[in-house]
């Protein structure tokens, strides 16, 4: 079992790693506090496969849990979602007592957390994430919320979880490209922070999940504790925690141009990585053979849908609207060597212009 505590001033709580975690549960939900009553949220699908588990946990703890269920997509991660979560809670007269349960990946993750920070003004919630994305990232710092038919995530609460309790064998049914989607960020931790994650991902990555899962385990956990230590240093995103957005500034521009359909979130950052990889050795900050290894390694990982049908025209004007910039600086999250990066406060908008061509051009001649 990996034990990672996520410090904050009267909430910090902790986050547990362990194959099987999922059967207890409901054992220990009670070393959450007394008088708890659990409400799980969930999508049916993703109820149907892994549900019994929970409930029998559950109901081996002597609790019967309602479960609400709303459709699954990024789609449906909007406010008449949240309002039928709300409707449903109050239907089964939930209190301030109530404990929501998040399980699911960032999309129930996302919304049970803004479901509970706005539900009676606040209750609590407990993170179960199911989606490797989730489970490095999205389910761990309390960034909670929704979005608009103008943005994602445009509306939300920083809003921590009580817990997050992390079993890394659901991840035995999640389909290929999920699995990638999130094994792309895993790289992103290695490169902004730990060289050695970065070495374990890269040996590793294609054993995963079945046939080495205390490799997938170690991954898992070294991810979630970089991004426990980020968030403990900077909860609501002052300095350090940009440091997060590494590969996420072209590569939320990409799924932009791109209408959310051709790439996954972890395939544009995927892309996105490369770039600022491109970017950083174009400004002399890394290394040649640093940025060959970023991106042998990203390819490696699993195949990058092409962008052929691109233009730099179509990619920049999503990026210069992104909510992350100020005024007219292009604010990059750099690598200056594999385990460490910089924030850039001013790039120059020619560089990343450069940058972006070359790349496009390259991949239409593929
Ligand atoms: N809060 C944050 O800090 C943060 C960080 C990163 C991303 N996000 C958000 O996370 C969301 C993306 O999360 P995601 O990639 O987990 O997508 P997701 O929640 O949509 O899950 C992807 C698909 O996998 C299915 N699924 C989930 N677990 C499964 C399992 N164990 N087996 C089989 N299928 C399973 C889901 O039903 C869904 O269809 C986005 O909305 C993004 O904005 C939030
Ligand atoms: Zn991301």
């Amino acid at each position: 079992m990996k034990n990672i505590q996520l410090e904050l001033p009267g909430r910090s709580y902790e986050i547990l790693i362990r194959n099987g975690l999922l059967r207890e549960v409901g054992q220990r939900l009670a070393s959450l506090g007394t008088g708890r009553t659990p409400i799980i949220v969930s999508h049916p699908h993703l109820w149907e496969l892994h549900g019994k588990i929970l409930a029998a946990s559950l109901a081996a703890a002597g609790m019967e849990v309602p479960v609400v269920t709303v459709s699954e997509g990024e789609q449906n991660k909007n406010l008449s979602t949240l309002e039928l979560i709300w409707r449903q809670l109050v239907r089964l007269r939930a209190d301030r007592r109530t404990l929501l349960i998040a399980f699911g990946g960032g999309v129930i993750g996302d919304m049970t957390g803004f479901a509970a920070a706005a539900f009676l003004r606040g209750i609590d919630y407990l993170q179960v994430p199911t989606t490797l994305l989730a489970q490095i990232d999205s389910s761990i710092g309390g960034k909670t919320g929704v979005n608009l038919g103008e943005g994602k995530n445009l509306v939300g609460a920083f809003h921590q979880p009580k817990a997050v309790w992390i079993d890394p064998e659901l991840l035995s049914t999640l389909p290929p490209r999920e699995l990638n989607s999130g094994l792309f960020e895993a790289i992103k931790y290695g490169v902004i922070w730990d060289r050695t994650l970065f070495d374990l991902v890269c040996a590793k990555a294609a054993l995963f999940p079945k046939l080495d899962p205390i490799g997938l385990e170690q991954v898992i956990a070294g991810c979630a504790a970089i991004k426990a230590e980020v968030v403990s240093q900077d909860e609501k995103e002052g300095r350090l925690r940009m440091v997060l957005n590494f590969g996420h500034t072209l590569g939320h521009a990409l799924e932009a141009a791109t209408d959310y359909s051709l790439l996954t979130h972890g395939e544009a950052v995927g892309h996105g990585m490369i770039l600022a990889a491109r970017l950083a050795l174009r400004m002399g900050m890394l290394a040649e053979t640093e940025s060959r290894q970023i991106e042998s390694a990203l390819r490696k990982l699993a195949p990058l849908p092409s962008l052929s049908s691109l233009t730099w025209e179509e990619i920049r004007q999503p990026m210069l609207a992104d909510k992350k910039f100020s005024g007219s600086k292009l604010r990059f999250v750099l690598p200056i060597r594999i385990g460490s990066v910089a924030i850039v406060d001013d790039t120059p908008l020619v560089a990343v212009e450069n940058t972006v061509r070359e790349y496009l051009a390259h991949q239409s001649r593929n």
